[in-house]
């Protein structure tokens, strides 16, 4: 039976926790290209994929996760095909049933990046072949795959941030400020998944969803966690070991733009923000950033910010999804 990824919630811990060590195999199997070489670990999964073809049908702008996609496809020995939003046209040109029974008979996966979850949904209802929601408005997984990936990855590697070898990921603290958005709603099912506190530092208005962080909430604690919800930035990063944000407009909300950031003011990363959270707190965004708004150029390019390895991960993390989807 066909698997798609469209949420974390519908992911196990098992399941979540599987994707990370094949990560780990895939990132020591392959020296990425900016390091120049290959160790010749035993894993080749340079064929893995061989045949197998990628339809990435994008509604919105992306950088990250376009290229994070094509580029893995690649590295599997398969191919991609960009679909861009004049192309198929999804719901207007073509319905969402047509177009994905047309592209199952052509195509191995789907990544559906769109503005409405409701079509991420009925996408991965009608194909017949597996489906990956690549950013809605509910949710973005495989951001908060790799971004969970790389929390571990830093906590655990002895030549990381020295500071913050031996702690693991269940004792670690999470702080998200900003807009309650699909981001983080993807953190809060992985946080609450793999048992790592989170707090959400979020104007009143704009917090995440009740039934995302109710569900949160009760699934941390089964699993040793605290998922807590705070009105006040600086609330939110005490204790914390991770400040992460994201933008206070997404696409497709350029109209609120004024008014958003008028809202969210107070919410800002900068270097007083960061001096309340633990020493040396770690530093993400899932970028795109927007540099003097959500977070200050002096945050971003600090030691501590760990934004690049986060996007490098998605390549890393997206490779490990594929392979556990389409692998024969
Ligand atoms: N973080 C992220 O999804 O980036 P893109 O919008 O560039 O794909």
């Amino acid at each position: 039976m066909k698997k798609d990824l469209i949420s974390i919630k519908d992911l196990s811990s098992q399941e979540i926790n599987e994707v990370f060590s094949l990560t780990d195999k895939l990132k020591k199997s392959r020296d990425c290209p900016r390091r120049g070489l290959s160790l010749g670990f035993k894993n080749d999964f340079s064929k893995a994929l061989k045949g197998k073809t990628l339809a990435l049908i994008f509604q919105k702008p992306s950088n990250r996760t376009r290229v994070s996609f094509e580029v893995g496809m690649y590295q599997l020995g398969g191919n991609s095909i960009y679909l861009s939003p004049g192309e198929i046209n999804l719901g207007v040109r073509e319905s969402i049933k047509d177009a994905a029974k047309t592209l199952s008979r052509f195509i191995d996966a789907i990544v559906l990046r769109t503005f409405e979850h409701k079509d991420c949904l009925e996408m991965a209802k009608v194909s017949d072949a597996p489906v990956i929601n690549g950013l809605s408005d509910f949710s973005h997984p495989c951001q908060a795959l790799a971004d969970l990936y790389t929390i571990k990855e830093k906590f655990s590697r002895p030549s990381g941030i020295p500071q913050k070898a031996g702690k693991s990921l269940k004792n670690i603290t999470l702080a998200y400020v900003g807009d309650g958005n699909n981001v983080c709603n993807s953190l809060l099912f992985t946080c609450a998944k793999l048992g790592v506190n989170m707090n959400v530092g979020a104007p009143k208005g704009y917090e995440p969803e009740e039934t995302v962080l109710k569900y949160s909430q009760e699934l941390a604690g089964k699993n040793g966690a605290s998922i807590k919800l705070f009105n006040n930035a600086f609330d939110a990063v005490s204790g914390a070991d991770v400040i992460y944000t994201d933008v206070w407009v997404s696409m497709g909300q350029e109209e609120e733009a004024n008014i958003r950031k008028e809202i969210f003011k107070d919410f800002q990363v900068n270097l007083d923000l960061v001096k309340s959270a633990n020493k040396n707190a770690l530093i993400m965004h899932c970028l795109p950033a927007h540099r003097g708004e959500e977070i200050t150029d002096d945050v971003i390019d600090s030691k501590n910010s760990i934004v690049f390895d986060q996007a490098e991960n998605r390549l890393h993390v997206e490779k490990a999804v594929l392979i556990k989807l389409l692998g024969s």
